[in-house]
């Protein structure tokens, strides 16, 4: 099937996800918030013109681009009321589409790492797309955060957001099944930021989605995220090989530098020399949350930056979060407000079933079938 803007939404529709809210009017006023309004961003080389929306609700403001979903600004207040965007990004689409650091994108069809790119379903091996060496990442060569997503603005009672639409075909980057795609950006009145993913599948595949912000409360640009304090909810964390790939094994952060169960600067045990952290060079890596998967989401993780005393506060019902703290940032991109990014300036909170899952029995499953749908939820709480 040729995907076009018709085409994904009435596929869309078809399979039960486009609900309410699709067509003229979608975008009435909202009390709580300000309309989405669209303006152009840019162009990719084919002359498809790329948009950006901007929200606004509760302090919060998200600028939001059509091209990966992608989290292209997000300001909150600090403890004074001053604003600061507190997310990497670019300002050209020629970044977004030449570079590969997934700023603030949708990830799709499966978040973080799949060994040697090789899965086994019900019988039948699949190759996919290898682009982390000799592994998959992020969906492949060209995943979820390289796609024009369809967008539709909407305004329910005080919230406003965005329904983002995008259909992978049956055997793009190597995935069994045409996989479509629905993801609501929402700003509630108080300002959090809700991400809602759904997926269904007309053959048995692996989903996987998650959301990929490097954040810095400090401002982006601001230097390094290693005096913010982080606590995860986690008394276990996958430790990897050298490609990122879990071993299998739960490890416990007891007595080790992944013990986030207390708040603590993410600097303070960084340079510990062990050597899940020398191989990583620093965090990045899956934490088992001790509620597993739930119902509804739980708070699972806080982030706080001392100085300007902003907070990120995380709820999923993932089983797990990826942390991953801006190691492979090498100073070679130079992000909206002008400055380089260099390693640490940010971090990632992932949100998501574990890495490598559908080569790991033991691990919860990531398997779609037909007729079910895949459903999550993570909700980001902003404060001072
Ligand atoms: C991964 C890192 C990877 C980064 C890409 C993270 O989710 O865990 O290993 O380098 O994404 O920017």
């Amino acid at each position: 099937m040729e995907l076009n803007r018709r085409t994904v939404i009435a596929g869309a529709a078809a399979a039960g996800l486009a609900a309410t809210t699709l067509g003229a009017g979608s975008a009435g006023a909202a009390p709580g918030g300000r309309k989405p309004v669209r303006e152009p961003f840019g162009k990719l080389a084919d002359g498809t013109t790329i948009h950006r929306w901007s929200l606004e609700n509760g302090g919060t403001r998200l600028k939001v681009l059509d091209w990966g979903g992608v989290v292209q600004r997000l300001e909150i207040p600090d403890r004074h009321g001053r604003h600061a965007n507190v997310s990497l990004g670019f300002d050209t689409i020629d970044d977004y589409v030449a570079k590969t650091p997934y700023f603030g994108a949708l990830i799709g069809r499966y978040g973080n790492r799949i060994g040697k790119g090789r899965f086994t379903l019900d019988g039948r091996s699949h190759q996919l797309s290898v682009n982390d060496g000799v592994n998959s990442l992020h969906g492949g060569k060209q995943g979820f955060d390289k796609h024009v997503w369809d967008v539709e603005p909407f305004t329910e009672g005080p919230d406003v957001g965005l329904h983002l639409y995008y259909t992978s075909v049956d055997g793009e980057m190597g995935y069994p099944g045409t996989l479509r795609t629905k993801v609501t950006y929402t700003l509630t009145r108080h300002g959090e930021w809700r991400i809602d993913y759904e997926a269904t599948t007309d053959r048995a595949t692996v989903v996987n989605l998650t959301s990929h912000v490097y954040w810095n409360l400090g401002g982006e640009g601001s230097g390094t995220i290693e005096d913010h304090e982080l606590r995860i909810a986690a008394s276990r964390y996958t430790p990897t090989d050298a490609g990122l790939i879990p071993t299998g094994e739960l490890a416990r952060v007891a007595g080790t530098p992944f013990d986030f169960r207390r708040a603590k600067p993410i600097g303070r045990d960084i340079r510990a020399g062990h050597e899940q952290q020398v191989q990583a060079k620093g965090y990045d890596h899956n934490w088992v949350l001790d509620k597993g998967v739930t119902a509804k989401p739980e708070h699972i993780a806080t982030l706080r930056d001392p100085r300007s005393g902003r907070t990120l506060k995380i709820a999923t019902d993932q089983p797990g979060l990826q942390f991953y703290s801006g190691n492979f940032l090498d100073g070679t991109l130079t992000g909206t407000g002008g400055h380089t990014y260099r390693q640490g300036d940010a971090l990632c909170l992932e949100t998501q079933h574990f890495p490598d899952s559908p080569n790991h029995p033991a691990f919860p499953s990531t398997v779609l079938r037909p007729g079910r749908t895949y459903r999550t939820t993570t909700i980001h709480t902003f404060g001072t």
